[in-house]
């Protein structure tokens, strides 16, 4: 069968850019296949060479409105029959999930300040989120969300905050993101692409559980997670919050003023023993392995270097690491079998440290016996010489 794309062909020679746009920009986008065309979104007759192609019989759409772009794209991105043909590899069913996020919800009932497809994927420029130039690509998806998010004019009828992407961009997920962390997450990672809608307060649990598994399970089988849902209390989120998730050492445990726990517990008698507990715990073995890591650094200072230092450091800091996501059980009885691995951690530092101390001090002791003798030599090859002059003057005299 010949393949005919009249309307690109057409368009491609006009001389208004805005008629021409679209035919270039075509051709360099996923949808340049011929079975899909310019006609499968705006219908017409591609086989007429001439404006008669704006066939009303063939239902030509020149604009397609924001209510019924989704139902174009999702007429093919639902049909699992036809995408298979094209490309198998493609999930399909955006258009379900896109239908009941409220940016769906919105833009079904004509909102333009809600994105259709086109507001994130582009219309005639449609490239795969692979590719560095899609709008939606991992690189550039925050930008995009923000180009909606973060207008204050667009977003003050809805009465909602605008402060998302400068949080996230300066939180623990958007430092790690911007040091290229291929798992750390962007609008996207928590709030899904095409089911953008505020996660109710068990999702907002899935959310971050999904990456931080160990901890969700700490948290399950602690107190907090019946007492929270009773209370209607967003699970992760009522501690490290949303957009600006601190990294975690600067959440603190304890009864001091500025310590996460008083938040909710300032009177409860039970709590501020548990967070006493843990605070004394997690202080005592920081304290142990900042004490190792200061006697490496006194022994580099001097000069020495020691074998496997830096892997039994390694070992403390990965043993401090295990210990803090045990802090969601609320049990310090639970907390001290980790402790115990930072503590084993920190005794084998020590203890390389002090060999090499050790092997120090005698190669030092090593080194005066050898001067100490060089000297003797020395003198008593001098006696010797001055012996032997004296007797060549006298001999001589
Ligand atoms: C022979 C050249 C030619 C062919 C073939 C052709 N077009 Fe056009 N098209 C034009 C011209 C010229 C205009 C502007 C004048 C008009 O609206 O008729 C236009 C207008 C349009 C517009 C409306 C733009 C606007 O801003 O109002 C759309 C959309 C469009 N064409 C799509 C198509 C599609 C889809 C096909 C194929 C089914 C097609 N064209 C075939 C020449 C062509
Ligand atoms: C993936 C769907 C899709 C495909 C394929 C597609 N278009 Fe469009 N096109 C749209 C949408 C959506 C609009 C926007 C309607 C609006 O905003 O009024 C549009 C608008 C246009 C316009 C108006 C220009 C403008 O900026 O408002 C022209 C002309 C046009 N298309 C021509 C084409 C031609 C020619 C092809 C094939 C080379 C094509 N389209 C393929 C979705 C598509
Ligand atoms: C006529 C059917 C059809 C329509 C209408 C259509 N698409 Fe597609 N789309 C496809 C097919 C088929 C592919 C796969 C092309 C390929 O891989 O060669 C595709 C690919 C894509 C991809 C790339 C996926 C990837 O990972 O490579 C995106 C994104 C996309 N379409 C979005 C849209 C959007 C947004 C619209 C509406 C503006 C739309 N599509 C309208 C059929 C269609
Ligand atoms: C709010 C922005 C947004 C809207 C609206 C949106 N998408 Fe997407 N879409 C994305 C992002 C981001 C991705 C990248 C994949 C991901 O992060 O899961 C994507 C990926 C895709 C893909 C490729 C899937 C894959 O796994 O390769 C297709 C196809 C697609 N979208 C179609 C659509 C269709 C059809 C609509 C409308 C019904 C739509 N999108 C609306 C943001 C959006
Ligand atoms: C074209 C502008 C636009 C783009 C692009 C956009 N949004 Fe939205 N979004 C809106 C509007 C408008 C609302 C509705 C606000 C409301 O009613 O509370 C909304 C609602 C939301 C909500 C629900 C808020 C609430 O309180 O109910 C979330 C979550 C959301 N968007 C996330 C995203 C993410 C993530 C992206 C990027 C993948 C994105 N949005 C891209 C305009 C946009
Ligand atoms: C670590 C997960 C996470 C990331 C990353 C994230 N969000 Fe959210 N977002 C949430 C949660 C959870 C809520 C629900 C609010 C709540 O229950 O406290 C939310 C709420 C929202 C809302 C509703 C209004 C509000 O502020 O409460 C919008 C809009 C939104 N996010 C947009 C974004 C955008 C844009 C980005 C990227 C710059 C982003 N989010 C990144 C988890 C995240
Ligand atoms: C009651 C408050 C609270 C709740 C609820 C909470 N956390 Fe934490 N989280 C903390 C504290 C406190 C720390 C830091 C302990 C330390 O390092 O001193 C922490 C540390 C972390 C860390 C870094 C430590 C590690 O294990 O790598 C992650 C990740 C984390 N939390 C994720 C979560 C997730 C996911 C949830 C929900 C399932 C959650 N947190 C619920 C208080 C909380
Ligand atoms: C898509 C995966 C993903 C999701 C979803 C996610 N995180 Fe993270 N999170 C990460 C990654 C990756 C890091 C960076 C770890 C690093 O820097 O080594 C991180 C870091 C953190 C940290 C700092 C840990 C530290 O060592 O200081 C905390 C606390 C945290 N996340 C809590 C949360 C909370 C709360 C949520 C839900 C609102 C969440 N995360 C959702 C992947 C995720
Ligand atoms: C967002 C509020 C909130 C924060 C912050 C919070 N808690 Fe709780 N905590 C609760 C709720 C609600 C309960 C359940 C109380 C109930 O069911 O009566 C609870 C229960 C407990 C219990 C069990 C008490 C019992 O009677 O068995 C302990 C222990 C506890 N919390 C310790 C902590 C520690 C330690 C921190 C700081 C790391 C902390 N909590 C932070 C709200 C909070």
């Amino acid at each position: 069968m010949e393949a005919m794309n009249t309307c690109a062909s057409c368009h491609a020679t006009l001389n208004d850019a805005k008629l021409r746009a679209p035919a270039r920009e075509f051709g360099g986008s996923v949808h340049r296949d011929d079975r899909i065309g310019c006609v499968g979104c705006h219908n017409g007759d591609a086989r007429d060479p001439t404006v008669g192609a704006h066939s009303k019989a063939a239902g030509f759409d020149p604009h397609p409105t924001h209510s019924q772009v989704p139902v174009i794209c999702g007429g093919c991105h639902s049909d699992a029959g036809f995408m298979r043909r094209i490309n198998g590899r493609l999930p399909v069913g955006q258009a379900a999930l896109f239908n009941l996020s409220l940016h769906g919800k919105l833009s079904a009932a004509g909102d333009p300040n809600a994105p259709d497809c086109s507001g994130c994927h582009g219309k005639h420029d449609v490239l795969s989120p692979t590719s560095p130039r899609s709008p939606v690509n991992r690189a550039n998806v925050a930008r995009l969300c923000s180009g909606c998010h973060s207008e204050e004019t667009r977003m003050a009828k809805y009465g909602i905050r605008t402060d998302q992407f400068a949080k996230w961009e300066k939180s623990a997920h958007g430092v790690a993101f911007k040091k290229g962390n291929p798992n750390a997450p962007t609008c996207t990672g928590c709030h899904g692409a095409h089911a953008s809608a505020p996660p109710d307060a068990s999702s907002v649990a899935h959310a971050c559980g999904r990456c931080h598994e160990e901890e969700m399970a700490f948290f399950e089988q602690s107190p907090h997670s019946q007492g929270f849902r009773k209370r209607g209390l967003a699970q992760c989120v009522a501690c490290h919050s949303n957009h600006d998730v601190a990294p975690a050492s600067a959440i603190l445990v304890g009864t001091t003023p500025d310590a996460s726990c008083m938040k909710c517990h300032s009177h409860d008698e039970k709590p501020r023993k548990a967070a006493d507990d843990i605070a004394a715990l997690l202080r005592g073995a920081r304290e142990r392995a900042a004490e190792a890591r200061a006697a490496v650094a006194r022994a580099r200072d001097r000069g020495q270097h020691i074998t496997g230092a830096g892997l039994a450091l390694d070992h403390v800091a990965t043993a401090e690491m295990k210990v803090r996501g045990v802090v969601h059980t609320l049990d310090p009885a639970r907390m001290e079998a980790r402790i115990g691995e930072i503590d084993r951690a920190v005794a084998e530092t020590l203890r390389l440290v002090a060999d090499a101390e050790r092997a120090r001090l005698l190669e030092r002791r090593g080194y005066y016996v050898a001067l100490g003798l060089a000297g003797l030599l020395l003198l008593t090859l001098t006696l010797k010489v001055v012996q032997l002059d004296r007797r060549r003057r006298r001999g001589g005299a």
